[in-house]
């Protein structure tokens, strides 16, 4: 079920900076592939379905948490958006094991970007939001949800204007066509990552 996204749909949206017309146009595409690829809100909503997705998430986060903390040096910033601690919590919900293996993420080298593949992750919680809430009606879903698609609640907007404006100053020193690859090649990584465990499935 594609929902798709539009940069007109953000309530409160101030006009977007550059650097965020630059990352939609690219990454669009891109976004709508990967809603399609994981039908995470296809009915039925299935559980197994959810798990699956999330320890995929999870061998994704292992590696590529410690990577970009390491890439952007921004320990401070990043602390409250790690979400690799929700990923397990949720897995432990759903009684699903927890990946053993981290992905390998060779395309991340550079600060800028690091800071294009935040783009793609912090992102994600927008879709999130809808997520959470087509959830509520699914009569396995854990008590308190699942985390890792809503990591931040009621300040979903907030800590998305917040990121967008570190962005915007990070955009100002670094090469933009570098920030823009980091979020293609990571929404590249999650389709290939992810979508063929739907496909065998
Ligand atoms: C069922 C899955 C998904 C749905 C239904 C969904 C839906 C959405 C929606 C409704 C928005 C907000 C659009 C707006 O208000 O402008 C959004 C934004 C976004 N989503 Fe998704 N999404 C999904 C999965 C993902 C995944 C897996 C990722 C990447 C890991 C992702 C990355 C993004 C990004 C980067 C944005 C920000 C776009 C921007 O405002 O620049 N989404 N998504």
């Amino acid at each position: 079920m594609a929902y798709g996204f539009a940069p007109s749909a953000l309530p409160n949206s101030p006009v977007p900076p550059l650097i965020l017309a630059s990352l939609r146009t690219a990454t669009g595409s891109a976004h709508r592939r990967l809603e399609d690829g994981l039908a995470l809100l296809d009915p039925p909503l299935e559980r197994e379905r959810f798990a699956r997705t999330l320890v995929g998430f999870h061998a994704f986060h292992r590696a590529w948490e410690p990577l970009v903390e390491r890439l952007t040096g921004e320990a401070a910033f990043l602390a409250p958006r790690r979400r690799l601690a929700l990923l397990e919590a949720d897995l432990a919900a759903l009684g699903a094991e927890p990946a053993r293996a981290s992905d390998p993420i060779p395309f991340l080298t550079t600060r800028a970007e690091a800071w294009g593949s935040l783009y793609v992750m912090e992102g994600s919680a927008l879709g999130g939001l809808v997520i959470s809430k087509v959830l509520q009606g699914a009569d396995w879903l854990p008590k308190g949800g699942l985390t890792y698609f809503n990591p931040y609640g009621r300040r979903t907007m907030t800590e998305w204007r917040t990121f967008l404006a570190r962005l915007e100053a990070i955009a100002a020193q670094e090469p933009e066509e570098e920030i823009v690859s980091g979020a293609v090649a990571t929404f590249a990584h999650l389709q290939a990552r992810l979508v063929p465990l739907e496909e065998a499935a």
